[in-house]
């Protein structure tokens, strides 16, 4: 069984390294490339998005001052009333969306969040699951939900003071892929303590139509007497200045991105060494030669077993349960049985 499961994945990483090569035939050089890249035209991206840029600037200023509820803290950023359903923004969601157009969201999500930042010189760096999919091969981790990045107070002011409820529409050419943007600055950024906890997450970048977003949380020095230095999040994720500065620069999902700089310390705080060494999470295994997760219920042998009544069922090789999987029969199959024999 294991010559044989062995055998199984080597033909499997011979056919995807086989498409791989094909599908980088036509891509540019690039040898820190990960695998199934297609040329990608930044400047004409960027310019075709500038052009559809829309500042629908709905932001008042007398508000920031004004409306900032210091009484009861309400929760700022609602979600659907719905389980599971956490990770779409409630204003935008209209049910769950496929794994693939998850990842495809999400993709598109990022990438129009590192080329806005970036044409208006807003500083930011990918944070936890999203650093960590980047630390293994530079893209989303195929089983996240959502995405999350980070910036500095200062920035996180600049955003909620210039660009609170900005839309930025976005055209992806290689996918013919158009979405609108929402960012989405919480009122209560300017408290920089975790409170009641039903505002750890200072903005949102929103994709309209299906209401997956990106969490934008700023980091403050929040004690700056007794531990100067110390950037810290709402949700109490501490890091030392120096470990954040200066930036990384990086390539993610194939755009230019940043991380901080001592990446690896944040991801170990985080998640321990493990995020490093296991190859195998939510049901998806990491393949060093394809430098992917791959999702293993894709690859997992099966094998056909035929019963006495004509069913043939297909029971994974791996799967513990073996024959006890076969259903019970019905009653009218006993009844046919007792009439055949
Ligand atoms: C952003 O705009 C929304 C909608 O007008 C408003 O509710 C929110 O308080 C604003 N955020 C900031 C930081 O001003």
């Amino acid at each position: 069984m294991h010559i044989q499961s062995y055998t199984h994945s080597l033909v499997v990483a011979i056919l995807a390294a086989s498409t791989t090569i094909q599908l980088c035939a036509g891509a540019v050089v690039n040898p820190v490339e990960p695998p199934g890249i297609r040329g990608i035209n930044f400047e004409k991206n960027l310019e075709r998005n500038a052009k559809r840029l829309d500042l629908k600037n709905k932001k008042n200023l007398g508000d920031m001052a004004a409306g900032i509820p210091r009484e009861k803290e309400q929760k700022y950023f609602q979600e659907p009333g719905v389980a599971a359903a956490g990770h779409y923004d409630g204003r935008y969601y209209i049910g769950f969306v496929t794994d693939k157009e998850r990842q495809r969201t999400l993709t598109h999500l990022i990438r129009a969040w590192l080329q806005w930042t970036q044409s208006q010189g807003i500083e930011t760096w990918l944070a936890h699951g999203t650093l960590l999919g980047w630390w293994w091969n530079n893209h989303i981790l195929p089983w996240d939900t959502d995405l999350d990045v980070q910036m500095s107070e200062a920035t996180l002011k600049h955003l909620a003071e210039n660009f609170n409820m900005t839309t930025w529409s976005y055209d992806f050419e290689e996918d013919n892929f158009r979405r609108d943007y929402l960012l989405d600055i919480n009122p209560y950024w300017v408290s920089r303590v975790r409170g009641t906890s039903a505002n750890l997450i200072d903005g949102r970048w929103i994709d309209k139509s299906t209401g997956l977003f990106i969490d934008i949380t700023g980091l403050s020095e929040t004690h700056v007497v007794t531990s100067p230095g110390v950037l810290s999040c709402k949700n109490l994720h501490r890091y030392k200045t120096k470990e954040i500065y200066p930036l990384r620069e990086v390539e993610f999902e194939e755009f230019k991105a940043y991380v901080p700089n001592s990446y690896e310390k944040a991801l170990i705080k985080e998640y321990r060494s493990r995020a490093f060494t296991q190859t195998e999470f939510s049901k998806h295994d990491w393949q060093p030669a394809l430098g992917l997760w791959v999702q293993k219920t894709r690859f997992q042998p099966e094998k056909l077993y035929n019963f006495r009544n004509g069913k043939m069922m297909k029971v994974k090789v791996e799967d513990p349960r073996g024959l006890e999987a076969v259903p019970p029969p019905t009653f009218w199959q006993l009844l046919w049985r007792l009439f055949y024999w």
